[in-house]
């Protein structure tokens, strides 16, 4: 790759935050292999970082409330196929636990986080939902358990859902056909996403950098596609092989891509929320503190039972899986403080939300 960087006019209207097509996006994306202006982009980040949220690093508490899964994702250890994962589902009385074991550390998200599990029905989430907004009002409380119908997400938004976070995985046709078997479709997933939208939920897109097949023009159609939803939360981390899945082999994402993936998507959507994932903490044990340094502004730190958390194993060597939240909580507290950040206490709306 070449590193003759020459300011031009793409790159000028990336910098001012203008929508690019797919082909300038692309253009973007090549240019990132500058040293100049990668380094061009991440000082706009962090200015931008700083212009909206200050050092401030929202946290949300994730409870990973169940493992089964009715779907095959080729890439995820806990698809339909895998036979060698052990299933769990928590019950109500463990959901609501962990729920108060956040509140208690501080945490006002929650983050209701499974597999698409018809065991819990429309119904059953609904009344999750209620109960944890009645006894947590002040608290903001994110779903994310997959695809539904419409009618579905709207009974979960009146039952007080505040947000919704799934991932498009990827903007192109092609590639979402190597990630995903016939029976799930890409346009399925887009329309639950405007659907959300529509519904009024902040809304959490996202993909994983590195994933098997991904292009550099997969990538700058996922850039155009964001642009188009404008999610209020964006997801990304790398590509992890799980043993038990079809890509086993494959090889990683890497740190440093998803670290300009980063710093891209904070130019692109100055306040928007990024986290610094669990996927970066797993290739790297700096990696959410370098996410952080280049535009992320969120952790998501686990609050589910210590017993249960080896058994959410999406991809291999995943961190955290043997300490409690409380453990977690200290841990990242310190990691964000040595970051130079300071981890709040708050709902952390979209800044458009609030
Ligand atoms: N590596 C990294 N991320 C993964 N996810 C699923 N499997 C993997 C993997 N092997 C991500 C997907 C999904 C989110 C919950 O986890 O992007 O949307
Ligand atoms: Fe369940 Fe991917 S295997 S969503």
């Amino acid at each position: 790759m070449k590193n003759d960087y020459v300011p031009n006019s793409t790159a000028d209207r990336f910098l001012r935050g203008e929508t690019l097509s797919v082909d300038e996006y692309e253009e973007i994306l090549n240019l990132m292999a500058a040293p100049e202006f990668a380094q061009e982009v991440t000082e706009l980040a962090v200015k931008l970082r700083k212009k909206y949220f200050g050092k401030k690093v929202y946290v949300r508490g994730l409870i990973e409330f169940t493992n089964y899964c009715r779907n095959d994702c080729y890439y995820c250890g806990i698809r339909r196929g895998n036979r060698h994962a052990v299933r769990y589902r928590m019950n109500e009385e463990e959901i609501l636990s962990c729920a108060r074991q956040g509140y208690e550390l501080g945490y006002r998200t929650f983050v209701l986080q499974g597999g698409e599990d018809p065991w819990f029905s429309t119904d059953k989430i609904a009344s999750l939902v209620e109960k944890i907004k009645m006894t947590y009002p002040d608290c903001a409380l994110t779903l994310s358990v997959g695809e539904h119908d419409k009618e579905t997400y709207r009974l979960w938004k009146e039952a007080g859902a505040d947000r919704y976070l799934l991932r498009h995985e990827t903007a192109k046709e092609e590639h979402y056909r190597m990630l995903h078997p016939s029976s799930m479709s890409l346009a399925h997933r887009k329309n639950c996403l405007y659907w959300l939208k529509e519904l009024g939920y902040q809304v959490g897109a996202g993909f994983m950098v590195g994933s098997p097949g991904q292009t550099r023009r997969n990538l700058a159609a996922d850039l155009r596609f964001l642009k188009e939803l404008e999610p209020e939360m964006i997801g990304i981390g790398p590509f992890i092989p799980h043993h038990d899945t079809c890509f086993a082999r494959h090889e990683a994402g890497t740190v440093s891509q998803t670290l300009q993936l980063l710093s891209v998507l904070r130019v692109m959507f100055p306040q928007v929320l990024l986290p610094a994932t669990t996927a970066l903490g797993t290739l790297d044990p700096l990696g959410r503190e370098k996410g952080l340094q280049v535009g992320a502004n969120v952790v998501m730190p686990n609050l589910s039972p210590t017993d249960q958390r080896k058994k959410y194993d999406l991809y291999d060597n995943k961190i955290c899986v043997g300490d409690d939240a409380a453990k977690c909580q200290d841990c990242l507290a310190l990691r964000i403080k040595n970051a130079g950040y300071e981890m709040v206490s708050a709902r952390g709306d979209h800044p458009g939300f609030a």
